[in-house]
């Protein structure tokens, strides 16, 4: 038999009242895979993890999970389907181990399994020696490692992450990138996961889309997506910005670099196919002229360009590397965004796990 995609998206929307949370969404995941969402604050991810898991109906357009409609077939979505939503309400006054039993309760396990269920998750998500710690003393980390249990409650073969590392450090994030790896490759899961990070795209996704305004506007491979923008690039640093500027005129007259350089202070960046064959000749060129680069590297284009190219804007900037204004390309747009309003606004997602 064909296999059916775990996860079926048609042209779906969501509209709460003026406000368009969801466009128009589609997409498929395969059995097994693990599918990056990413996308900017108030994209409309958890709008659509929320729809997936029978948490909010469409306003239009269909998904099936397992092979379930998220609408008809609620419970059944919810058997195959197991969800660590942004921001859960845990009780803080207990401790992971009474919040895991008493979470198998809810999804029907008598009390010795119950007891026995909390057990096993503890030790898949390395909680076992802080389980009768109350939840509201735990690490961030800690915190979505527990999420993760909650949500692993009933052996789901589904598993939707929505914003799983979001505040971490980078050696929770790490963490949760091991256990999301460990559940897809020892027990075989498809894991849905929403992003706002391009690099947790990028290393953890099989597959990705990037979603912006409600809609889809990229999807395939981390690896293809950059592919098929084609160039790479040399970026030449210098010591200062004139000795960047005179490499600029030595470097513009070179073959094989159809565009002029983009000097960017002191750096540099050449657009070129097969940059790494020509990363000789650039540095015999600067001897020649008597320019000395203090760094030369080979870029080839990230999951911020592929966004950029998409939707004409810069994916939403942490601050270690944003771009001052002035040092932007022509054809970027001004950095202050309308993209920051989007958890501050997220009007529930709170709302408890879905046992209930
Ligand atoms: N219950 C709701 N009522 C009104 N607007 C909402 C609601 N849920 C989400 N939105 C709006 O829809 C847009 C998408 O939100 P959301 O799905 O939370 O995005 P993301 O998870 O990508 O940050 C945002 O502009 C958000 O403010
Ligand atoms: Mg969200």
């Amino acid at each position: 038999m064909p296999d059916t995609p775990d996860i079926q998206v048609h042209h779906l929307a969501k509209r709460y009242g003026e406000t368009v949370a969801v466009r128009d969404v589609s997409f498929e995941v395969p059995r097994g895979e693990i599918f990056g969402f990413l996308g900017p604050n108030g994209a409309g991810k958890s709008t659509t993890v929320q729809i997936l898991t029978t948490l909010a109906l469409p306003s239009d357009g269909s998904a099936e999970v397992g092979g379930f409609d998220v609408v008809r077939q609620p419970a059944e979505v919810r058997r195959v389907s197991g969800v660590a939503l942004q921001e859960i309400g845990l009780d803080p006054m207990m401790t992971a181990r009474q919040l895991l039993r008493l979470h198998a309760g809810l999804f029907g396990f008598g009390r010795r399994d119950a007891a026995k269920r909390a057990e096993e998750l503890l030790e898949i998500v390395g909680l076992t020696a802080d389980a009768d710690r109350k939840a509201g003393q735990y690490s961030g980390g800690m915190r979505r490692r527990l999420d993760l249990a909650m949500a692993l409650v009933h052996e789901p073969r589904i598993l939707f992450l929505d914003e799983p590392t979001t505040g971490l450090d980078p050696a929770s994030r790490r963490d949760v990138w091991a256990e999301v790896r460990r559940l897809n490759r020892e027990k075989g899961m498809t894991i849905f996961l929403t992003t706002q990070y391009l690099e947790e795209a990028d290393v953890l996704a099989e597959r990705i889309a990037i979603i912006d305004h409600g809609t889809v506007v990229r999807e395939g491979t981390p690896e293809g997506l950059k592919a098929a923008m084609g160039e790479e690039s040399l970026e030449v640093a210098f010591i200062d910005a004139a000795t960047a500027e005179r490499a600029a005129t030595v470097l513009a007259d070179l073959d094989g670099f159809p565009r002029a350089p983009r000097s960017d202070g002191a750096t540099l960046r050449l657009y070129t196919d097969h940059a790494a064959q020509r990363v000789a000749k650039v540095a015999t060129a600067l001897t020649n002229a008597g320019l000395e680069p203090t760094s030369l590297t080979l870029a080839r284009p990230t999951l911020d360009d592929v966004f950029l190219a998409a939707t004409g804007q810069r994916f939403d900037a942490s601050p270690a590397d944003a771009v001052p204004a002035d040092a932007a390309s022509p054809d970027s747009v001004p950095s202050e965004s309308p993209r920051d309003d989007g958890d501050a606004t997220d009007p529930d997602a709170t709302s408890h796990g879905r046992a209930a």
